[in-house]
């Protein structure tokens, strides 16, 4: 089942992160996918807020990953981007289970590290309105989420 959002701000991409934020527990995963400048970024660090994750949650690009403490759980923000070029296996797939709730940019670049269960989301301009651009977000909704 897939949910479409047409988004018109930045304050709009912010407030569904939040509200995702309150249905998540780990040991969840949420994939972001679109293109540079998209708005994934800007999307995780609202969830991480929503998360109660107090430190300032920053582009992981030149790192691949992050991670931060939540409340009883680790936050990973993984930005694989990078690995674009790389067929190296990294062992990411460890990262996804546990304690943690986890969000990965470009996530198609890591494919088979990552669980079957997962909400998958897709963030794509469709215009400019004034400073901020208007996206589409589509989120493919985990069966888990359904049940709730
Ligand atoms: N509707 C919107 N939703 C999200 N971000 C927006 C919106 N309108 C404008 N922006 C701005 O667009 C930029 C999006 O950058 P962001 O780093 O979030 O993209 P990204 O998809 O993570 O890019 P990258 O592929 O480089 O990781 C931010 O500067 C943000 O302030
Ligand atoms: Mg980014």
């Amino acid at each position: 089942m897939t949910i479409e959002f047409d988004v018109h701000s930045q304050e709009e991409t912010e407030q569904i992160a939040k509200k995702l934020a309150g249905l998540l527990s780990p040991p969840d995963v949420i994939t972001l996918e679109g293109d540079l400048g998209a708005g994934k970024t800007t999307f995780t660090k609202a969830l991480a807020k929503g998360l109660g994750i107090t430190r300032t949650v920053n582009s992981p690009t030149f790192t691949i990953l992050k991670q931060y403490e939540g409340e009883d759980f680790l936050f990973n923000h993984l930005d694989v981007y990078r690995l674009a070029d790389s067929d190296e296996d990294l062992g990411w797939d460890e990262l996804f289970y546990g304690d943690a709730i986890s969000v990965v940019e470009w996530a198609h670049l890591i494919e088979d590290d990552l669980p079957s269960e997962r909400l998958e989301i897709q963030l794509q301009h469709t215009g400019i309105l004034q400073e901020s651009f208007c996206s589409s977000l589509k989120v493919d909704v985990m069966k888990r989420f359904v049940r709730r």
